[in-house]
């Protein structure tokens, strides 16, 4: 049977982004969790600050259409997000409103169709020792909003930039395995709802 393909994605394109290595980790776990991983990486994915009269003159950016694409093709996405004074970051909110808006020249693969009916899970990071908990509701929130469905499980990973051991596994055992716990409920969740 096809594995499920899920999309790893760090809110952040800052070369030392603490969001990045997490996501390395998260790529992990939901690989050995039985789904294949394309962990993305948004500086291969630029676009400008959205805007009406931008995208009425010029459409789509090339490297949205290029992501819409790629989460069209997954089965469900795991954001990894940095936490900007309690939300999300603007570069992942941008990508986000990018990717629903409709692509004419591409309608099955662009808009609410490169999100809708797909599984969704959160995690959150920070150097500080709450984890980007706070962005959490909010991420939430959103990807609701897009359609898609946001499993219950959620970690937040505190004092990221030491939190992650030489193996590549979250050195706190207990965060791991939660790490394991939501990876594991993602790839079910996104095996059942495209079977
Ligand atoms: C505009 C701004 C707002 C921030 N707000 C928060 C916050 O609410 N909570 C928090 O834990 N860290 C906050 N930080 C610190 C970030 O967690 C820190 O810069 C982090 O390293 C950014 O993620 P990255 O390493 O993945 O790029 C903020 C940073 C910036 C630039």
């Amino acid at each position: 049977m096809k594995l499920p393909r899920i999309v790893v994605m760090p809110g952040s394109r800052r070369r030392e982004a603490l969001s990045r290595r997490v996501a390395q980790v998260c790529a992990q776990a939901v690989r050995e969790a039985g789904a294949e991983v394309e962990l993305v990486d948004l500086d291969d994915y630029p676009a400008p600050l959205y805007d009406g009269d931008l995208e009425a003159a010029s459409g789509l950016p090339e490297g949205i259409v290029r992501l819409q694409r790629v989460l069209h093709a997954s089965d469900g996405l795991l954001l990894v997000n940095p936490e900007y004074n309690g939300s999300l970051t603007p570069l992942l909110k941008n990508t986000l409103d990018w990717c629903s808006r409709p692509n004419p020249a591409d309608a099955e693969r662009s808009g609410g169709k490169v999100y809708a009916g797909r599984a969704a899970a959160v995690v959150g990071t920070s150097p500080g020792a709450l984890g980007g908990m706070r962005v959490l509701f909010h991420v939430r929130d959103v990807l609701g909003y897009l359609g898609m469905q946001v499993i219950p499980q959620q970690v937040a990973v505190g004092q990221a930039g030491e939190a992650v051991g030489a193996d590549g596994r979250l050195l706190d055992a207990a965060r791991q395995g939660m790490l394991e716990g939501l990876a594991e409920a993602l790839v079910d969740t996104a095996r059942r709802l495209r079977a």
